[in-house]
């Protein structure tokens, strides 16, 4: 199914131990992630990131998003996101349509 923004805001808990999202984020263990969707990595203003993040080369389009959401350190080994990844494709659906979102913010 398409994802679910709503359902998106309940995944991002699960994220929020480091990142922030709206008005008043600030970057903590990982940077920000509002307007994220879209976003050339690494370049969240004031945060310092791995060597590995920032030359990825990469872009957070959906489908990068998606690749990295699944297994972040297949995607961008030395990667300092000590994160698993998600397993479910919903999950990972709903919470990119949650961070598209914050768009801008
Ligand atoms: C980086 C998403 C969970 C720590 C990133 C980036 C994205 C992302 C898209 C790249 C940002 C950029 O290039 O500007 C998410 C999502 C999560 C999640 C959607 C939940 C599903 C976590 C958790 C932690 C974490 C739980 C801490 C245990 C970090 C760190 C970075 C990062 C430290 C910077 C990586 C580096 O510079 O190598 N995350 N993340 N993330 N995330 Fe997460």
């Amino acid at each position: 199914s398409p994802g679910n923004a709503a359902a998106g805001a309940s995944v991002f808990k699960r994220c929020m131990a480091c990142h922030a999202v709206g008005p008043d984020a600030r970057n903590g263990v990982g940077p920000v992630l509002n307007g994220i969707v879209g976003r050339a990595a690494g370049t969240y203003p004031g945060y310092n990131y791995s060597a590995a993040n920032k030359n990825s080369g990469l872009t957070w389009d959906e489908p990068t998003l998606t690749t990295y959401l699944h297994a972040p350190r297949k995607l961008v080994p030395g990667t300092k996101m000590t994160f698993a990844g998600l397993s479910k494709d919903q999950e990972i659906a709903d919470v990119i349509a949650y961070l598209k979102q914050s768009q801008g913010q």
